[in-house]
């Protein structure tokens, strides 16, 4: 690209390459869609850790609680010595409580991000000194090798949050069958999921009273003004949570609120009053649902953990075992 900067190291080339290519293809379809994945600039970031701790943003504190009743029995489950290979940088608030319960023989967080990475390194090595703690700076989307010093453990797999909810069903399939292949024949998996509830709550989940949601969703516009010499005009741009029923998913949307024009790395784009930015699914289960997504991902569901109000769900699961697999 014309303005790489060679002080930057590769992969943020690649990434700001990829972002800028999946803005204009974006914004240049129908119906304009944005991948959730760039909302998580350092802004961004700051932006969802707000997100999960708003009253209305029942699953952060959810799924917590559901780790903090089944860590132990999990640990029972899977043995001493795991792998733990997290997928996303470490979550101050939700690894601890695994891998006290577990006995881990090492742990590998993977991200994109080398520097989220190295920061929740640096606090997880302090709180466990004697856990050989190996960072991976790799996509997971894409089957990658586990670390030689990792050692000969068995691998768990730890995929908090209901992240897999962000992808359509045939990505999330393809995302759990890679890393069905990077975990290994012995594997298990931890997998948070988020489940069907009522509509209201559901919303409301998504469109919080103190525009914190909102704010967070405009951003990604607001990014796109920063790093890809945009116009967006933000004041003219309304957050939308709605449940799509049928899909059985939130869907986020930035919605014109009146006739717009704007840049983006200098391609013209226009969008009619009313018309929308898709900028995230948030896909809901049910067990059955989720059972059979992990299945289709070459993963057996061993065990499910629930909060007393079926808000969330914790599923652990072992890796099919690759002559039942053809
Ligand atoms: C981090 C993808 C699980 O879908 O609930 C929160 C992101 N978006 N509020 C979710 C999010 C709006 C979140 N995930």
């Amino acid at each position: 690209m014309a303005d790489s900067d060679p002080d930057l190291p590769a992969s943020t080339h690649d990434l700001s390459a990829q972002f800028r290519k999946d803005v204009l293809v974006g914004l240049s379809q129908p119906q304009k869609v944005i991948p959730a994945r760039w909302f998580y600039d350092l802004r961004g970031s700051e932006l969802f850790e707000q997100i999960t701790s708003l009253p209305e943003y029942y699953p952060t504190r959810t799924e917590i609680g559901i780790f903090r009743e089944c860590c132990p029995k999990v640990a029972d489950l899977v043995g001493p010595g795991r792998v733990v290979v997290e997928f996303g940088a470490g979550s101050a608030a939700k690894t601890p409580l695994l891998l006290d319960a577990i006995a881990p023989g090492a742990y590998v967080p993977v991200d994109i991000s080398g520097e989220f990475l190295r920061e929740s390194c640096v606090a997880l090595a302090e709180r466990y000194p004697d856990l050989p703690i190996i960072p991976v700076e790799a996509d997971f989307l894409h089957p990658f090798p586990l670390p030689a010093e990792a050692g000969q453990g068995c691998a768990l797999g730890f995929f908090p949050g209901s992240t897999i909810g962000n992808m359509t069903p045939a990505p999330a399939v393809d995302l759990l069958r890679s890393m069905r292949a990077s975990l290994g024949d012995d594997a298990m998996l931890l997998i948070g999921m988020d489940l069907i509830k009522d509509e209201q709550r559901l919303v409301a989940a998504y469109d919080d009273a103190q525009g914190v949601t909102a704010e967070f969703n405009r951003n990604l516009a607001a990014r796109i003004n920063r790093e890809l010499g945009g116009t967006l005009p933000l004041d003219s741009l309304d957050h939308v949570a709605l449940w799509n029923e049928p899909l059985a998913r939130i869907e986020m949307h930035l919605r014109a609120t009146r006739d717009i024009a704007f840049e983006v790395c200098g391609e013209p784009f226009s969008m009619r009053e009313g018309e929308t930015i898709h900028t995230e699914n948030s896909h809901k289960y049910s067990p059955t649902s989720a059972d059979l997504l992990l299945l289709a991902g070459r993963w057996e569901p061993v065990a499910h953990y629930f909060d007393k109000e079926h808000l969330f769900m914790v599923v652990l699961a072992r890796a099919i075992s690759t002559d039942m697999t053809a």
